[in-house]
């Protein structure tokens, strides 16, 4: 049995001046989205999950996401993926 390589994304993060509510529109749950969109398009899907999480403790950082590998470091990402959280709001048509 293969174990998955599982990216987590935080759905809950958002970005200093978006609103609370909904949480759908949050930057995080939109990148989340955004993700789940475009891996349905990867080629290498097999063995690879992506899982939706509440918090990922770099609230202050979004948005965050992590990476965990079988029998490897689990890698915990924040500011870098800022570009991807703006890429998602400027492809929903919220950003200027
Ligand atoms: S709210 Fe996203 S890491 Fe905490």
């Amino acid at each position: 049995m293969t174990v998955p390589h599982h990216l987590f994304v935080c759905t809950s993060c958002r970005v200093s001046d978006e609103a609370r509510e909904p949480r759908d529109r949050r930057a995080g749950a939109r990148l989340f989205a955004h993700l789940v969109e475009q891996f349905a398009k990867w080629a290498k899907r097999e063995g690879f999950v992506i899982v939706a999480y509440d918090c990922l403790s770099v609230c202050a950082h979004p948005c965050g996401v992590a990476l965990r590998a079988p029998v490897k470091f689990t890698y915990g990402l924040s500011v870098l993926l800022l570009g991807f959280a703006i890429l998602v709001r400027s492809t929903s048509g919220s950003g200027s």
